[in-house]
């Protein structure tokens, strides 16, 4: 366990990945419908790159990372980042994606010693998967959740609720992970990327629970609310229907927040809201020692804010597709 706090008190347990900024879905609330401006393929960090800086975090206490995008599928060489990062001794590994080309990889995944997979489900009507994916079919995603599922990962499925979109469609979500044993889990819109012009669009936390019937998890608060920014529920007090809400907006987990991101060209970023940080990429490819890389992720971690001000109308200018979801 390492000692590190940053200047609020909080712990650096958890690094997100992301692997490319690159994405074959156009989702509303992530990506703009024109202007985008995309990462040159060759500042991306390699996977050896990827992997030192994993290393040298775990001086601070990163001890689980998990891999996102954009897309993380869209990088052929996902596999290899993955399991550079296993040989580190690192075995909390998940990856954040919609699925879509997932099905024919699950094997690699699960060799690189991935275990855990949340995929993006925002719909189950296939015109409105169609119009939320910016005009792919939903069946290569359903695919790929079946072969994840097969393959023995454990799976969690992500819907961001939009109203007048998804919003009567939330119940009809659960129970299509339910009938496969797994735990569906429903985010409030962020005002980040495309979805700070989508803010009308939101559906708090609070309502999002009154489309079920829903009791909170048994287990104490501290568990419930501290951990990760998810809450879990029991529909009509099933366990085996169990759900989980992410307060993004309304719920500030700001003051436990334990993580902190790499962009895919090795831009080390200790807040979702915050384009502070420090870029590494040139560190790295300077040939600096593990030293002068702690202090540029040190430097980073310097720059995390004390929390978000999304309710202050304070939007991140950053594409998630850019630093991670
Ligand atoms: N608000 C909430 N979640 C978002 N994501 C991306 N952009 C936003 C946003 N503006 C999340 C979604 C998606 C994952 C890749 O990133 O959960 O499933
Ligand atoms: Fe792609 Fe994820 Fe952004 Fe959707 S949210 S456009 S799947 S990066």
């Amino acid at each position: 366990m390492s000692s590190y706090r940053d200047h609020y008190g909080r712990s650096l347990e958890y690094l997100r990945v992301s692997v490319t900024d690159r994405c074959n879905f156009r989702c509303p609330y992530c990506r703009p419908e024109t202007g985008e401006l995309y990462d040159p393929p060759a500042d991306h960090l390699k996977a050896a790159e990827i992997a030192r800086v994993v290393d040298v975090s775990r001086q601070l206490g990163v001890r689980a990372v998990r891999f996102t995008g954009g897309e993380p599928l869209l990088r052929r060489d996902l596999p290899d980042v993955i399991a550079a990062v296993r040989d580190l001794g690192v075995t909390d590994l998940a990856l954040t994606t919609n699925a879509w080309r997932l099905a024919k990889r699950t094997k690699s995944l699960w060799q690189a010693g991935l275990r855990r997979i949340n995929i993006s489900l925002d719909a189950l009507s296939k015109d409105r998967f169609r119009r939320l994916s910016g005009g792919l079919d939903i069946e290569p995603t359903l695919k790929g959740i079946d072969a994840a599922i097969e393959q023995g990962f454990e799976v969690k499925t992500n819907t961001v609720v939009m109203a007048g979109e998804n919003s009567g469609e939330l119940l009809e979500l659960a129970q299509f992970a339910w009938a496969r044993g797994l735990t569906p889990r429903f985010i409030e819109l962020m005002p980040i990327g495309a979805g700070a012009l989508a803010t009308h669009r939101r559906i708090d936390v609070e309502e999002i629970l009154q489309a079920f019937d829903a009791v909170p998890e048994p287990q104490n608060e501290a568990i419930r609310y501290g951990r990760g920014p998810a809450s879990y529920w029991y529909h009509e007090g099933n366990p085996h229907q169990k759900l989980g809400v992410i307060g993004a907006t309304t719920r500030n987990f700001c003051a436990s927040c334990n993580r902190a991101r790499l962009t895919a060209t090795g831009g080390f970023r200790p807040c979702l809201a915050s384009n502070l940080g420090y870029e590494i990429r040139p560190l790295l490819r300077q040939g600096c020692t593990d030293q002068e890389l702690l202090n540029g992720i040190l430097e980073g971690m310097g720059r995390k804010p004390e929390g978000h001000r999304f309710h202050e109308g304070l939007a991140g200018q950053n594409a998630m597709r850019g630093i991670g979801g």
